[in-house]
């Protein structure tokens, strides 16, 4: 396994990237805005693809990577459904799994530094963000914090891990790398308390100023959506109401470009074809299904996803390898599902709204 512990130092963040292999899909966790040429002057020296861009939470203290790494690598960026953030191509909750090519991350949703903090578990480790630091714990006293939430997140889940599960923190300030669950609870100084009320009442204490970079980041966070105005301009972007028409045309064919999971969670639109985003430059390549269906029959390409990101990601793909017959539905399938229309589960004729 490719694992690498990257720091920044401005803002004492670790970002993580991780790959089951030279040559495999990579996915890279709180990666820094400041540190987005180094990423991918790596990822290009490992010889890795990014194909995902998660963030534990919105940060305060740094600006995301996120929307620049999607921009420059056309990943997927992932959040939680809890974040604040506008629009992110991917959101996972509590028992999601965040694969990429020989790698599974379980979602922990703990709540309690934000209200949309997630920890993520791979194996022998968990990337806990800022849920809990080597010998501390995230502040709870802005952007939705509360310790009462995060008293629980830490007893209630991260301590009932494994006590040899390595711990691997958002940030560090005192030159710590690494630490493991039965480490902290020993000696960590904020675990040491027997309640809830206890908890709160030591974070309350802390008296902690405000972040410098709080007024920048956190707005810059909430709006690492994909800019897509251009493909509109091209009349490549196509509204709920303009798929509802060409829904039944024989002419069209309408793609899914999500996972498995999240069809199966959220359902389809009636009549898709999947095939997910991971795996889109096989299926446009000499040979592939899509350029097949766009040349030899003539078929116009209708592409969704979740949220319009990896749909209008894969048009650009799309027309780059000279396959010029798609658009996108704009919003995806939270936008249709805002217009009523009609979902079925995946692989069912019943109707799901
Ligand atoms: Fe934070």
């Amino acid at each position: 396994m490719i694992f690498r512990q990257l720091f920044d130092s401005v803002s004492s963040t670790y970002t993580y990237l991780l790959a089951s292999r030279r040559g495999a899909e990579a996915l890279i966790i709180d990666p820094v805005l400041d540190r987005l040429e180094h990423y991918l002057r790596l990822l290009r020296e490992l010889d890795l693809r990014l194909v995902k861009a998660v963030d534990t939470h919105v940060h305060a203290d740094h600006v995301t990577a996120l929307g620049a790494l999607r921009d420059r690598t056309r990943c997927v960026t992932v959040m939680g459904t809890r974040s604040s953030v506008g629009v992110v191509s991917v959101r996972v909750d509590e028992g999601d799994e965040i694969q990429v090519e020989g790698l599974a991350l379980d979602v922990l949703y703990t709540p309690g530094h934000t209200d949309d903090s997630y920890c993520f578990v791979m194996e022998d480790r968990v990337f806990t963000g800022d849920t809990l630091f080597i010998r501390g714990t995230g502040r709870t006293d802005f952007q939705n914090g509360d310790p009462y939430a995060a008293f629980e997140s830490l007893f209630g889940k991260l301590l009932k891990l494994p006590d040899d599960t390595l711990v691997y923190p958002g940030h560090d300030y005192k030159g710590d790398t690494v630490s493991t669950i039965a480490e902290e609870r020993a000696f960590n100084p904020r675990l040491q308390v027997d309640s809830a009320e206890a908890y709160a009442e030591l974070m309350a204490s802390l008296n902690l100023a405000n972040p410098a970079m709080m007024d920048v980041a956190v707005p810059a966070n909430q709006a690492i959506g994909l800019a897509q105005d251009a493909l509109r301009g091209r009349g490549q972007a196509l509204d709920v109401a303009a798929v509802r028409r060409v829904l039944h045309d024989p002419d069209v064919a309408l793609v899914d470009l999500r996972d498995s999971g999240e069809r199966e969670r959220h359902g389809e639109i009636p009549g898709s074809l999947h095939l997910p985003y991971t795996r889109l430059e096989e299926h446009i390549g000499e040979g592939g299904i899509l350029r097949t269906l766009c040349e030899e029959t003539g078929k116009r390409i209708v592409f969704y996803c979740a949220f319009g990101e990896r749909s209008a990601m894969a048009v650009q793909t799309a027309e780059e390898c000279g396959v010029s017959c798609a658009v996108h539905l704009e919003g995806g399938l939270q936008a249709w599902k805002a217009a009523g229309g009609e979902v079925v589960a995946r692989g069912s004729d019943l109707p799901r709204k």
